[in-house]
């Protein structure tokens, strides 16, 4: 049979169709990292940043400390300055997502301070990432987060909640 072109009305309601069915694969693609994340996390035996990996004492411990070694270049509010980026906020969280407390870590004790990279001890790291944690909303237990027997390594970075 012959190909015809479809009428006016038939692209009309091909494109409408179309516009439908992409509409929900957006919503999907959206929040598939996240869903991904957690997958991962559990299938892989690991913890998840809304597992309850800090405790409220240890992130009141990390706002001193926050406050002293890193708000005069992200500011009081975590919203960075001229150069330094944002330790809170969308753009944040999802550049951390699916990574572990370990990279995190890591991160901010090698790179950290830009001035004077490497100065901040192992445990004040740990404690100001409990306060970033608070910060951004996930939820304090009762255990401290701790660097020991790379601990972080297993407990990944997850933007949204479960
Ligand atoms: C002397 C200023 C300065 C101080 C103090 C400082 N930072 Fe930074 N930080 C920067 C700059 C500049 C950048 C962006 C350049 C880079 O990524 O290395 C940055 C980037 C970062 C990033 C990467 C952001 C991202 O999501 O990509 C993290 C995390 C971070 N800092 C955490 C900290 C923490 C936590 C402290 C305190 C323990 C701290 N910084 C202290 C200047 C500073």
């Amino acid at each position: 049979m012959k190909y015809r072109r479809p009428t006016r009305d038939a692209r009309r309601v091909i494109g409408l169709l179309g516009a439908l069915m992409v509409m929900p694969l957006w919503a999907a693609l959206a929040t598939a990292p996240s869903i991904a994340a957690h997958a991962n996390a559990r299938r892989a035996g690991e913890r998840t940043t809304w597992d309850s990996v800090f405790s409220a004492a240890q992130a009141g411990r990390g706002e001193t400390a926050y406050k002293q070694l890193c708000a005069r270049c992200h500011m009081e509010t975590l919203a960075g300055g001229d150069e330094a980026g944002e330790l809170t906020g969308s753009a944040f969280m999802s550049s951390w997502n699916g990574q572990s407390l370990a990279d995190l870590h890591e991160r901010v004790r090698s790179t950290m301070p830009t001035d004077t990279p490497g100065v901040y001890t192992a445990q004040q790291v740990t404690d100001v990432i409990a306060y970033m944690l608070r910060y951004n909303g996930f939820p304090p237990g009762s255990i401290d987060l701790t660097h020991a027997n790379d601990a972080l390594k297993s407990i990944r970075f997850v933007s949204t909640p479960p």
